[in-house]
Parts: C-alpha cells; structure tokens; sequence
C-alpha cells in the first residue's frame, strides 16, 4: 500500500475521471471540499484520517444519480482500494463511511463509525451555505427544474423512495432537504458550522421572496 498522501493523491485522480463533466453540484472540487472539511472534523473527533480521507474522496465515486449501476456494490471505489493494495480491514470501513454518507429523506442513517460521522457532516455542510445554495441551482438547471413556483408546496417526511422519485423546485429543495441538515449533524464542529451556513440559507431565502412579491 502507498503512503496515505499518495493514495489521497490517486483516489483523487481517479474520481476526477469519473465525474467529469458534471454540473450538478458534483465534480472534483465538491470532492476536494469534502476531504479538507472531512480531514479538520477527524481530527478533532480523534477519526482515522486514512479511512475518512479515502471515504470523503471517494464518496461520489458510486453516487447513485452518477452511476446507478455501481451505487449497491460501490464497484468504483472496491476496485480502486484493492488496486492500491489497501488491506481488508480498511476497505471494508472506507465502504461502510461511504455507503452510510447519503440523504435519503427519513430513511437517511447515523453513521455506525466515527469516520461515516466526519464524512457524512462535511458532505452535508456542503450542501449549505452560499456554495451548497450554488450548488443547489446548479442542481436544478442541469436537470431542467423551474427555480421556484409558488403553487407547488413542499413535501414534508418523504422516505428514500419518495425523495429520489420526486421532482423538487430549488426553492422547495430547501425546504425538503437543506433546512434539516443543520440538525442532523453527528459532530460539534459540523453542528457550528452547519449553523453558520443554515443562517446564510436562511438570509437568502428571505431576500428571495422579498424580491419575488416586489417589497425590493
Ligand atoms: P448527497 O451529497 O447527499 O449525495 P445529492 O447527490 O442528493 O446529495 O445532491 C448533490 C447536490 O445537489 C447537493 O448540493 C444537493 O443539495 C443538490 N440537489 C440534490 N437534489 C436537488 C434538487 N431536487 N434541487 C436542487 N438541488 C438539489
Ligand atoms: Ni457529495
């Protein structure tokens, strides 16, 4: 197996690869964002850095809208793991972090490890905040969803079935999914800054509205 930096090194040239050319709000950067965020929380919650390094950096490496295909086996990520000769051990708890990491509605887990902990909030911190509401409208462009309609109210509690089946505005993505992170996060660290970033979702929403219904 090669040193933790150069396995960093490799698992991040080789989701490069694999998420090329998406605009959703995954790509390499997302990925980068992830890991730095993922490596400070680990360090603070006494995590493995090489377990959350490797599981932050290839989360997305099997995500389930980029590769349906691999999403159950998390094929992407075993394949590059024994490639890099890491042992069984550690494979097998880089693929639970990964596999727990995921918002699927009420059906969304608590990480079993210390490590899913760190790499599930970093995931999830980037999802808010003034990159997570660009990445939010990104999202919606690339799959062709109007920003906002008045007429179509939230969903509320819906399970993974429902949540992946369902066809959010931006807007409302806020309310289904964005707005709840801050309370789920597993780490104090995840917990400050998750409620830094919800103030900032929160801001932007009312300066959203104000201008819709023309008071500015
Ligand atoms: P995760 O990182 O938990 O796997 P997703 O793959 O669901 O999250 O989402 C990737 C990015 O796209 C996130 O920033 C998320 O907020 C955004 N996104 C997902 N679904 C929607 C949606 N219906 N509308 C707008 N943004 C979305
Ligand atoms: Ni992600």
């Amino acid at each position: 197996m090669a040193t933790e930096e150069r396995l960093f090194d490799a698992a991040l040239a080789y989701v490069t690869d694999l998420l090329a050319g998406d605009c959703g709000g995954h790509d390499r950067f997302h990925t980068l964002r992830v890991f730095h965020t993922a490596l400070r929380l680990a360090r603070e919650e006494g995590a493995d850095p090489l377990i959350t390094g490797l599981a932050a950096l290839l989360h997305d490496a099997d995500d389930r809208k980029l590769s349906p295909g691999t999403s159950e086996s998390l094929s992407n990520a075993r394949r590059f793991l024994a490639e890099q000769g890491v042992d069984r051990a550690k494979t097998a708890a880089v693929l639970t972090a990964i596999r727990e990491v995921s918002f699927r509605g009420t059906d969304s887990v608590v990480p079993s490890t210390v490590e899913g902990k760190c790499v599930q909030d970093a995931d999830r911190l980037d999802a808010i905040g003034a990159i997570g509401i660009a990445r939010a409208f990104a999202y919606g462009g690339a799959h062709h969803r109007v920003m906002h309609d008045p007429a179509v109210p939230p969903r509320r509690d819906m399970d993974a079935a429902a949540y992946y089946a369902h066809e959010a505005t931006t807007v409302n993505h806020f309310y289904e999914k964005l707005l709840l992170l801050k309370d789920l996060m597993n780490t104090e660290t995840g917990r400050r800054i998750a409620a830094e970033r919800d103030r900032c979702l929160r801001d932007f929403l009312a300066e959203f509205y104000a201008e819709w219904d023309g008071e500015r």
